[in-house]
């Protein structure tokens, strides 16, 4: 039987996403930004006319518990709905990118669950539509379907709060992935934004700081001008985490090796490679660079860390669709 299978890549913000304000659509706080990566991604097929009584969700070739069966069977009824169907799904999925370990498994799992109902459903909403519905799987799905320079616009009502592609990237810009942890952390990025909104009294500060990153950070790229684009990436990550830290109680995803990472990288920049960090709700550290400048970077960082904790990504593309045997 043919099978049709959808693989999303991760995306990584570089004017982040840390709130909602409405808990239910997933409307969030402030519009974002960020680069999709081509190194790390989820393939995933839906078949609403399986042999199934009740959706059975498999990731990474296991069965998966009730709790997280039970979230992926909410967002389907988002196609079910309107598609029509009544019948129970199975749903196989595989990450090529740690699971919950801060290196945006939900945006790449949840884009390539989207784009794959889509086809099972025989719905064929449009990419703007169904960057929409993604948002209502995770926040962060609705910019991976969209390669490059994607924008996730905070828009007014669950209508207009999509994502658009910004820029496809394809000029000399990399990321080095440097990999502390791939354990799953203990404080989801939706709870721990949950609480950060709930209690940080500096999260006043962080709307207003990052309303005006996100316009500076799009003339960045239009102007290809990378030192801009690394510099806010940089401070708009920093501001993030400073949100968390005011939080109650204190939420911090840090290791020892994160700060090593982060050190780093400010040290290359004083030896004159032009390189920026940002960190997402995990302890790992993405370093931004010129495309070009990577190989000497991951050297680098191979003095300090493991071979197979360093990995180059490049931009990547938006959603496709795989045909397997
Ligand atoms: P990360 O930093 O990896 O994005 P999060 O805590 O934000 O971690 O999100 C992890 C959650 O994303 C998982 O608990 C699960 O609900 C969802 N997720 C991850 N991968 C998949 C997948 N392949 N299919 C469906 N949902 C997924
Ligand atoms: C720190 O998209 O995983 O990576 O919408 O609750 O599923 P939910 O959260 P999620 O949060 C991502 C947070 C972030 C920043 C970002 O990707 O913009």
């Amino acid at each position: 039987m043919t099978e049709k299978k959808v693989r999303a890549y991760t995306n990584i913000a570089l004017i982040k996403y840390w709130g909602k304000r409405n808990e239910e659509l997933i409307l969030p706080t402030s519009s974002s930004l960020s680069l999709t990566l081509d190194a790390f991604y989820t393939e995933t097929s839906v078949s609403f006319n399986a042999d199934v009584d009740q959706d059975t969700f498999y990731l990474n070739d296991h069965l998966q518990d009730t709790a997280a069966t039970q979230k992926v069977s909410r967002f389907l009824q988002l196609f079910r709905e309107p598609a029509g169907i009544s019948s129970s799904a199975l749903i196989k999925s595989t990450n090529f990118v740690p699971t919950a370990a801060g290196l945006a498994s939900s945006a790449s799992g949840m884009a390539a669950l989207a784009g794959a109902a889509n086809l099972a459903s025989g719905l064929d909403l449009n990419p703007r539509d169904l960057s929409l519905v993604a948002r209502r799987g995770s926040g962060s799905a609705t910019r991976s379907i969209y390669g490059g320079f994607v924008e996730w616009q905070m828009g007014t009502t669950s209508a207009d709060s999509y994502a658009v592609p910004i820029d496809d990237a394809s000029w000399d810009i990399g990321m080095v992935v440097v990999v502390v942890n791939h354990h799953e952390k203990s404080i989801s990025s939706r709870e721990g934004m949950k609480n950060t909104v709930a209690t940080s009294p500096f999260y006043a500060g962080w709307l207003e700081s990052t309303a005006k990153d996100l316009i500076e950070i799009k003339e960045a790229i239009r102007l290809q001008d990378f030192q801009k684009l690394g510099e806010i990436t940089e401070s708009n990550g920093m501001k993030m985490h400073g949100t968390m830290l005011g939080a109650n109680p204190p939420l911090s995803y840090w290791e020892p090796d994160s700060v090593v990472a982060m050190q780093l990288v400010r040290q290359l920049r004083k030896e004159g490679i032009p390189c920026y960090f940002t960190m997402d709700a995990g302890p790992n550290v993405k370093v931004l660079c010129r495309l070009s400048d990577s190989a000497k970077i991951k050297t680098r960082f191979a003095e300090v860390f493991q071979n197979d904790q360093l990995i180059v990504a490049k931009p990547g593309p938006g959603l496709q669709v795989l045909t397997s045997n």
